[in-house]
């Protein structure tokens, strides 16, 4: 093989690439020879996965749409001054056994998700005791304080859709089902 100046060029940067930080390794090719798509986004994307089955992805995204869904309510409501509204839309995504429960499956693989889930809970249950006050003000209060923990969960952490064996492994329960 005849070493051009490209040639020579390329290796120089690929080694100064390799020496200079410490990126992952390439994730392999697919078989027509380019990255996979997954991975160029994974490697882009610096949150901690949390390894959830294709089911409980779908569950989580659906929940958190629901939940955007409820800031709008809260905050319809408050312009309004529409205290039981306010109450009933916190309610809707405050502390339950249930969603306990979920939050607990939901990041069993990835640490300081749980924690940070049923720490938004308590906080949207903060919304509806504000709202018992009629104090748009303290409603407003609350409801930062808890929009303050969805935007850390997202700055922290991201879905990582994994099979069923990976999972397992990654939070060592049994997948549901099983
Ligand atoms: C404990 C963590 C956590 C909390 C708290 C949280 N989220 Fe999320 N949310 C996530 C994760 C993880 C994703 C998936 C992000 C990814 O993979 O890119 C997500 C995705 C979303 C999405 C995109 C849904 C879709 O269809 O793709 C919306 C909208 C959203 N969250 C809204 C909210 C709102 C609003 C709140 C607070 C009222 C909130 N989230 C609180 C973890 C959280």
């Amino acid at each position: 093989m005849r070493l051009d100046a490209t040639t020579l060029l390329a290796f120089a940067l690929a080694g100064a690439a390799l020496t200079g930080c410490d990126r992952p390794p390439e994730p392999p090719a697919t078989a027509d020879g380019h990255a996979d798509p997954v991975d160029a986004l994974n490697r882009l994307d610096p949150r901690r996965p949390v390894p959830l089955l294709p089911a409980m992805a779908w569950h989580q995204k659906q929940s958190m749409q629901q939940h955007l869904v409820a800031v709008e309510a809260i905050t319809h409501a408050l312009a309004h001054e529409d205290w039981d509204g306010v109450a009933a839309a916190a309610r809707t995504i405050g502390t339950s056994p249930d969603m306990q429960r979920t939050c607990r499956r939901m990041g069993a693989g990835a640490e300081g998700f749980t924690d940070l889930a049923l720490e938004f809970h308590q906080r949207a249950d903060a919304v509806e005791d504000a709202a018992a006050t009629r104090d748009a003000a303290a409603v407003l209060r609350a409801t930062s304080v808890m929009l303050r923990t969805c935007t850390a969960c997202h700055a922290a952490f991201r879905q990582d859709v994994v099979d069923a064996a990976t999972w397992s492994a990654r939070t060592g329960m049994t997948p549901p089902g099983h």
